[in-house]
């Protein structure tokens, strides 16, 4: 099944996925970014919510093309990079588009060719996903190096991160995976909430889930994406960009498992698409 090129130095791919939609995966996935790129590294984020993506809203710029029109119209993948803050690039997906919603195989076949051409020049790249388990989804989510998952208090998000991590396990045994507790209300809440998930975690899938840090529900982080800025960016010294910093260190800390650190990411996709569907094709 790996029987892919492997002589071409690709980034580490982190991958920020929830099973929820509203948890703050984007907006985590965004500071992440700009955090990362102030330590020195070349990122590129992605917008892997290929049918309802966000981020332009949310980093406040508007995309002259999107994913879909590489994959629909044509416009080289390069040309779709938009340079964001702090020198980051960013692969804009369209937020309303049907036509998008067949023809997976083709999509994911168009990316693994544009993006073999210019990886080499990241260090990370930061995938933000889209919510639900969908097959496209979980091709982002399991052909990432290092996986953060975003647990809020809600019953919803529990279940639905533990649903999330157990279809990863179930794929794929050994890419670390981190969690992130956000919208809690005390970095102790954030604990229990870990501690929580991590023995549903050891009991149920006998494996380990590293704990990432706590965000508390914060009415600057409401208030800096209702106008469209980045928290880390636009108040520096809050306690929200001094978790989201933690948060990027215990990223670059997570230890990294080396089985096929060789494949790009749209390699990786495909070979995670295979392994959503069991073996397909
Ligand atoms: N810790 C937090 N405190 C307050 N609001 C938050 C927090 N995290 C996220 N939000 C807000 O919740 C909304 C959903 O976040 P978003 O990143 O778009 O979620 P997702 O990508 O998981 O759907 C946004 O308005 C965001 O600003
Ligand atoms: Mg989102």
């Amino acid at each position: 099944m790996t029987n892919f090129s492997k002589d071409a130095a690709h980034p580490e791919i982190v991958v920020i996925t929830s099973g929820k939609g509203g948890v703050g995966k984007s907006m985590i996935s965004l500071n992440l970014s700009i955090l990362l790129a102030q330590m020195k590294k070349k990122i590129l984020l992605i917008d892997a919510d290929l049918h309802l993506g966000n981020l332009n809203f949310l980093a406040g710029f508007r995309p002259r093309y999107t994913i879909s029109d590489a994959i629909q119209n044509h416009v080289p993948l390069q040309e779709v990079l938009t340079k964001g803050p702090e020198g980051i690039d960013i692969l804009p997906a369209s937020s309303a588009d049907m036509a998008l919603l067949e023809n997976e195989n083709t999509i994911l076949r168009k990316l693994t060719d544009a993006f073999s051409r210019f990886e080499s020049n990241y260090d990370m790249v930061v995938v933000d996903t889209a919510a639900g388990i969908a097959r496209n989804v979980l091709a982002f989510v399991l052909g990432g190096d290092k996986i953060i998952v975003v647990v809020t208090p809600d019953p919803a998000s529990i279940a639905d991160a533990y649903g999330m991590m157990k279809v990863i396990r179930q794929a794929n045994e050994n890419t670390p995976i981190m969690m992130v507790a956000n919208m809690v209300a005390s970095h102790e809440e954030g604990e229990s909430l870990y501690n929580k998930m991590k023995l549903m975690v050891r009991r149920f899938l006998d494996c380990n889930l590293f704990f990432g840090g706590t965000l508390e529900s914060d009415e600057q982080i409401k208030g800096s994406t209702r106008r469209q800025k980045i928290i880390a960016l636009d108040q520096p010294r809050s306690t929200s960009a001094n978790s989201l910093r933690i948060i990027t260190r215990n990223l670059l800390k997570l230890p990294v498992s080396d089985a096929d650190g060789k494949l790009n990411l749209f390699e990786r996709m495909q070979y995670g698409r295979d392994l959503a569907v069991g073996g397909m094709e």
